[in-house]
């Protein structure tokens, strides 16, 4: 059966699938779910998750819901909460590719999800169990695209939704949409990390806790790599570059890589790259002094407010994929970020800040000579331009 476990292998804890539980009872550390082997071939699977793109099931025209088999599904079709999320098409970089001396890049923009982020991939998930297990109030802190995605699955879920945001510091562009899908606003003094230590520690018990510590919202996440595999035939591209704020994509993406592996669906990995913006840098740091426990930055400072983020809760879980995949983490600087995000621009594809680590990055390990010219790269785009208009508007000016 399906169930929650911890993540970290050798505590060996296991939970009830819908235990409300975000952490490990026995030493504390995040939890995940427990993926059964599928019960049909990988080869019969990949056919079927192709097919459901033609039904009208609810299931099957969710880009997170279509591949349910490597999913907690215990909801039915009409127990999903969901925005026909995912099915979000690979771009191939032109301008972007010879900026950064690549011949094949692309780019999987999760921006251009419902509500503009990747969030959503996992708010499905999160959302849907969270009206399972019979909760009637959600809550989140977040830097804003977290907080605008629960604000409109709570809106189709019915059920109340309550947002921690640090104060003054997420766009206002994600503060509106968090208003105009109904959630209550709690604006905390200080950082993200603040925010989220102010709801873990301070608010009601019994509101249903949606950050990415909720092992259902990385199930989610995790089908943008099927989705992303499918589009390429299942053929694995060499390199996977994403940015790292909270580390909960990337380690759904380690996650996704780590089952299709041990289950047969794929014979390689792509190395797992973090991009994380040199002001709110511990991961990085950790990575480049051979650390073996994070240091969190006190004081995160980025104009890529998404990622403006000093204590990464799932950082365990991310250096897990990292490592299954032979990947590396990296940072760059704010400036980096602007003339890669100009880039994305140009190439009439657009995206917020924090997205654009990646083509920072990637500039750097090409110029470095890390990553061959002709290497296959997907990078990861994860929130739409027009969630921060006012950094565009500035930089013009600049
Ligand atoms: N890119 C964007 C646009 C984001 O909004 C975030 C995180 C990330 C990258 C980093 O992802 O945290 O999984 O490593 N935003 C969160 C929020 C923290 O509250 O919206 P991560």
């Amino acid at each position: 059966m399906t169930h929650l476990r911890c993540s970290v292998s050798h505590c060996g804890t296991t939970l009830d699938l819908h235990d409300r539980a975000l952490a490990c009872p026995q030493c504390g550390n995040l939890l995940e779910v427990a993926i059964e082997p599928p019960g049909a071939e990988p080869r019969v699977l990949k056919q079927t998750w192709l097919e459901r793109r033609m039904s009208a099931d609810p299931r099957d025209v969710s880009g997170v819901w279509r591949f349910r088999e490597l999913l907690p599904d215990s909801y039915g079709p009409q127990g999903v909460v969901t925005l026909g999320e995912g099915n979000v098409p690979l771009v191939r970089g032109q301008k972007t590719a010879a900026w950064a001396g690549l011949r094949n890049l692309s780019f999987k923009h999760l921006g251009w999800n419902p509500t503009g982020s990747f969030k959503d991939l996992g708010m499905t998930a999160g959302m849907t169990e969270a009206k399972f297990v019979g909760a009637t109030a959600v809550a989140c802190a977040s830097t804003g695209n977290t907080a605008a995605s629960l604000a409109a699955y709570a809106a189709r879920a019915g059920v109340t939704g309550r947002v921690y945001l640090p104060a003054g510091q997420a766009s206002v562009n994600k503060l509106a949409q968090a208003l105009d899908f109904g959630a209550e606003l709690v604006e905390i003094e200080g950082s993200f990390d603040d925010a989220l230590n102010v709801l873990l520690e301070k608010a009601d018990p019994s509101l249903y806790f949606l950050n990415s510590i909720n092992p259902f919202r990385i199930e989610g996440q995790k089908t943008a790599m099927f989705e992303l595999l499918e589009q390429l035939g299942w053929r694995v591209p060499d390199y996977l570059v994403v940015p790292g704020g909270n580390l909960g994509n990337s380690s759904a993406f380690g996650k996704a890589f780590i089952e299709l592996k041990t289950y047969g669906f794929i014979e390689k990995v792509p190395r797992i790259i973090i991009v994380q913006a040199s002001g709110a840098n511990p991961l990085a740091r950790m990575w480049t002094s051979g650390a073996q426990e994070l240091e969190a930055v006190a004081q995160p400072e980025t104009a890529a407010t998404a990622i403006r983020i000093g204590n990464p809760r799932s950082w365990k879980k991310a250096l897990q994929g990292v490592r299954f995949t032979g990947g590396r983490v990296m940072d760059v600087t704010d400036e980096e970020i602007g003339e890669a995000k100009t880039l994305i621009g140009r190439d009439g594809i657009g995206c917020e800040p924090a997205s654009a680590t990646t083509l920072a990055g990637l500039r750097k390990l090409v110029d470095s000579g890390e990553i061959d010219r002709d290497a296959e790269i997907v990078a990861i785009l994860t929130g739409h331009a027009l969630k921060d208009t006012d950094y565009i508007v500035k930089s013009r000016k600049r």
